[in-house]
C-alpha cells in the first residue's frame, strides 16, 4: 500500500538539500567521472559519437540518413534535450524517455531497425546526447499532459515493495548518507546516467540501476523500458527540477 500524500507535489526530501548522486561516492571515483579521459565510460561515448554521424543501408540498398545529417552537430542541437525527459511523445501521445526517443528518430526518420535496449550502441548514443546537457539542471514540469504518468511514477516511489518489503522513499529519502553493505546510499537522482558501474564492469542505463534497487528488496523487476519504469523516470526527473543538481552525464558508480 501506498503512503498517502496530501498534495502530488508534496517532499520528503526539501529542494535545497537534494544533493547529485556524485557527492556519495569515493573520491576515486569522483576523479574518473571528473575526467573525460579517465573516465572508462567514454568508451562508449566514442562509439555513440561514431553512430551519430553513421549511415547505414537502407533495404532499397540507399544510404539512410544520419543523427548528424538532421541534427548537426550535437553539442549544438542537444543542448538542454536530455533535461527535459521523460516527455510525451505529441504523435504517439506515450510517455517515453531519452533512449525511447532515439529509437522513435531511428524508426521514424531513419527507416532503421531500433536500437536494443542496454546494447553498446544505445548506451553509447544516449550518453553522447545527455553529455550535452552537462552542466544544466533537470526540467521536467508536470501539467495536464503527464499528470496521470507522474501519479503512477509518485505512487511506485511510495509503495513497499518485495520480500524485504520497503519503497523506494525509504532508502534513498530517508536513510540517503547510512551505508548499505559497503555503499552510501545517496538521494537516488538519475543526472548522471547512463553510467559506468564497476559491478557491471560496463555502462548501465538508468532503468537497469533501478532493476538493481528492485532486485535488492527482492521485487518484480520491471522489463527494460517499461512504462513502469518510465513513470519512475518522470517522477525523479521532476524531483530533481529546478535544483542545484546538474547534468552530470556519464557518472562513474561503485
Ligand atoms: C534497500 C535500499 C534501497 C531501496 C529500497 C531502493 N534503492 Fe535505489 N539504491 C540503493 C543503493 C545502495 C544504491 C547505490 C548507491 C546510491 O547511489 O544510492 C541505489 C542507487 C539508486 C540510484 C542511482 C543513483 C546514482 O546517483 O547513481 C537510483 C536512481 C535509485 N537507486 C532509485 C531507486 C528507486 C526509484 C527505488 C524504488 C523502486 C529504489 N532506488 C529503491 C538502495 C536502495
Ligand atoms: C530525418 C531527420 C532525422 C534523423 C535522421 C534523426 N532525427 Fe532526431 N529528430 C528529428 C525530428 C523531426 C525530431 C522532432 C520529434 C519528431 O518529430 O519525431 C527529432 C527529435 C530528436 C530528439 C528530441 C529533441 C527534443 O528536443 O526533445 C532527439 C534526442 C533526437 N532526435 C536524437 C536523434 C538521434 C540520436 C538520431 C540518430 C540515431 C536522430 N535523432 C536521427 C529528425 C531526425
Amino acid at each position: 500500500m501506498a503512503m498517502s500524500y496530501a498534495n502530488d507535489f508534496e517532499r520528503v526530501v526539501p529542494k535545497e538539500a537534494l544533493r547529485s548522486g556524485a557527492t556519495f561516492v569515493s573520491e576515486d571515483l569522483r576523479t574518473l567521472q571528473k575526467s573525460d579521459d579517465l573516465n572508462p565510460a567514454f568508451l562508449w561515448v566514442i562509439q555513440g559519437e561514431a553512430l551519430w554521424k553513421k549511415t547505414e543501408a537502407l533495404p532499397s540498398g540507399v544510404p539512410s540518413e544520419s543523427c548528424a545529417s538532421c541534427h548537426g552537430q550535437s553539442n549544438l542541437s542537444m543542448r538542454g534535450v536530455s533535461t527535459h525527459y521523460p516527455q510525451i511523445d505529441k504523435i504517439s501521445g506515450e510517455l517515453i524517455n531519452l533512449e525511447g526517443r532515439i529509437n522513435l528518430c531511428r524508426t521514424r526518420h531513419q527507416h532503421l531497425p531500433p536500437l536494443v535496449l542496454e546494447s553498446d550502441e544505445m548506451l553509447g548514443i544516449t550518453a553522447y546526447v545527455a553529455m550535452a546537457s552537462r552542466g544544466l539542471p533537470m526540467n521536467v514540469q508536470i501539467d495536464s499532459t503527464n499528470l496521470e504518468y507522474f501519479r503512477k511514477g509518485r505512487n511506485l516511489y511510495y509503495t513497499r515493495m518485495g520480500q524485504i518489503n520497503l519503497a523506494c522513499t525509504h532508502c534513498h529519502e530517508q536513510n540517503w548518507g547510512r551505508k548499505l553493505q559497503g555503499e552510501t546510499i545517496s538521494q537516488g537522482h538519475i543526472n548522471d546516467f547512463p553510467a559506468y558501474r564497476l559491478e557491471w564492469q560496463r555502462m548501465g542505463s538508468l532503468h537497469r540501476r533501478l532493476r538493481a534497487c528492485l532486485s535488492g528488496v527482492r521485487a518484480y523487476m520491471f522489463p527494460l523500458g517499461s512504462s513502469e519504469l518510465t513513470d519512475l523516470e518522470l517522477f525523479l526527473a521532476w524531483r530533481s527540477t529546478d535544483s542545484k543538481i546538474t547534468v552530470e552525464s556519464p557518472g562513474v558508480r561503485r
